[in-house]
């Protein structure tokens, strides 16, 4: 790794952190975490998805195209860089832009043109095997290139003057710029959000020809550079679900809204709200987003910079605005609702008669537009108490013509992700956090003689499913059994030489101090017959 040193480590004592936004989850958090996706998964194959995995990073363009290039997630947040190039290209693209060149000694000049065509050549390579990307600037340069070569190689073969050496170092300055700009990597991006990459992975799965709608749901952390603060992280966690297929059916909508809220009541995660909107598609948002354009002109001195920028590049994103003094002004402002062409205003009706027959709960919030740009119609979320102001559980819609915008088939798609941390947050806010499993047996072995017995009653314990500590090396009796205390451990067995005479053993429940003499044969069916308890 060029740039930092081994002995530079060494001499000076350096304290390493988690990158800012970024954190561990320890035990036993982690058991409450993976208990929350292991419910998820239960709850969403119930409902008949299946799970996708899918790459932490994609082609920086899969973003910009699908969320869009205005939105914050792309233009302000997104964790982009560029692959890096092969190395054999990189290598030969740093010996031309540095080549010393003599026009008045023709061998550096048939150097550098061979150089260069070598370069071509592997540039080419890079191209059809999809490693350098084929954008314009990229095919662009590769042509001049190819002609500033041909230039050089005819100004090599005239007699040499004065003029002619001036134009060899001109030609050359510029193949040393043109290689300069390529990009030999290809921009990618540390995904922000997981339903770009469904979409892209139904593309190139030709998912469309599969039976019935795709019912697909996803687990991982995503990449946002935001500020970080309480329920808001750099490196989060998504559980999201996607159903992608022919129909937009709004009781597909409904379907998805019933399984999210099955899932956060299976969690304990009740004291919640579900807000809903349509916000129209592409016969009638453009003529809404125009008049509310104009409106918001006309309020544009009273507002604040970021909802002034807005105005231009996404007018709708101003009714997301939380800034007080602005939320009268807003609320003066044209509603989506009164605008709806007759289809979507259809398809937002039978969804509230499809919710109302699943009894779900929820408000109509005429100003959830979301922050990305491929929703269409449905528009939902969920907020959770406990949170301040990252109150968002869940966030989710509609995104019809999204797959086609990508490349793919006409397509309709609806789905969701739940903040794995922000809902995590708001369980344990709640008290509602269960007691998950822990240590349920502490082996107290003493005695070199009756360390192998405790070797084979743990693996047998260990066996049947119950978690157990055995510790590696003899302790004082008192002191291991206050270990077995401070891990938090159910029963300690006590094993001493004796024991292992009598094969009886002593069970002890740490928290009330009962103890049980229990033959080997016993030791396991009474743990287990306690466990059910
Ligand atoms: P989103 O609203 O951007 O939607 O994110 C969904 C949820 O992810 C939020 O409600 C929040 O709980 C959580 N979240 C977002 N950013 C952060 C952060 N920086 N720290 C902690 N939690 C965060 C989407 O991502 C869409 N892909 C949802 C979707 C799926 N729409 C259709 N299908």
């Amino acid at each position: 790794m060029s740039g930092f040193s081994r002995r530079g480590q060494m001499s000076e004592r350096k304290q390493f952190r988690a990158i800012k936004g970024t954190r561990d989850i320890l035990p036993p958090d982690s058991a409450l975490w993976n208990w929350f996706e292991h419910t998820a998964r239960e709850v969403f194959e119930s409902y008949n998805f299946g799970e996708i995995r899918l790459p932490a990073f994609e082609q920086a363009e899969l973003f910009y195209r699908s969320i869009g290039g205005e939105t914050d997630v792309v233009s302000k947040e997104m964790y982009y860089f560029q692959d890096k190039a092969i190395p054999e290209l990189e290598v030969l693209r740093e010996q031309i832009r540095y080549a010393t060149i003599l026009p008045s000694v023709p061998q550096t000049v048939d150097h550098f043109v061979r150089e260069l065509r070598k370069f071509r050549q592997l540039l080419d390579a890079g191209f059809a095997a999809g490693e350098v990307p084929k954008h314009d600037l990229n095919v662009g340069t590769s042509q001049n290139l190819e002609s500033e070569a041909n230039q050089l190689q005819e100004l090599q073969s005239v007699e040499s003057s004065a003029r002619n050496n001036d134009m060899i170092s001109f030609v050359a300055s510029q193949i040393k710029r043109h290689v300069g700009i390529l990009h030999l990597g290809e921009p990618l991006a540390l995904r922000p959000e997981a339903t770009a990459s469904v979409c892209r992975a139904y593309i190139e799965h030709n998912m469309q020809a599969f039976p019935g709608n795709q019912k697909l749901y996803y687990i991982g952390p995503m990449f946002r550079r935001e500020r970080p603060q309480k329920g808001r992280y750099r490196q989060f966690y998504q559980i999201g679900a996607e159903v992608l297929g022919q129909s937009d059916a709004p009781a597909i909508d409904a379907e998805v809204l019933e399984m999210l809220l099955v899932f956060f009541n299976r969690v304990g995660l009740t004291r919640t709200t579900l807000y809903v909107n349509s916000i129209g598609d592409k016969n009638c948002r453009p003529q809404y987003v125009e008049l509310l354009r104009n409106e918001l002109r006309r309020v544009k001195d009273r507002l604040k910079e970021d909802s002034q920028r807005r105005i231009e590049t996404n007018p709708l994103r101003v009714l997301d605005s939380k800034i007080p003094e602005e939320q009268p002004i807003i609320e003066t402002l044209p509603r989506i609702s009164d605008y709806l062409c007759d289809e979507c205003r259809a398809h937002f009706a039978k969804l509230k008669e499809e919710l109302n027959l699943r009894r779900i709960d929820y408000k109509e919030n005429w100003r959830l537009v979301r922050g990305l740009d491929y929703y269409t119609r449905t528009t939902f979320e969920v907020t959770a108490e406990g949170l301040g102001s990252q109150n968002a559980v869940c966030g989710g819609g509609r995104y019809d013509g999204l797959v086609e915008l990508l490349g793919g088939a006409p397509t309709k798609g609806i789905g969701f992700a739940i903040g794995t941390d922000r809902s995590i947050l708001s369980i344990e806010e709640s008290g509602n956090a269960p007691k998950l499993g822990g240590l349920a047996v502490y082996i107290a072995w003493m005695g070199q003689a009756s360390y192998p017995t405790a070797v084979s009653i743990a693996r047998k314990l260990r066996s049947a499913g119950l978690s157990v500590e055995l510790p590696p090396e003899e302790m004082k009796f008192k002191k291991s059994l206050g270990l077995a205390d401070k891990l938090g451990a159910r029963y300690a067995l006590i094993i001493g030489e004796d024991e292992v005479a009598s094969r009886t053993f002593t069970l002890k429940r740490l928290a009330d101090g009962d103890q049980k003499k229990l033959a080997e044969g016993e030791l396991l069916e009474y743990l287990e017959s306690e466990r059910r308890r």
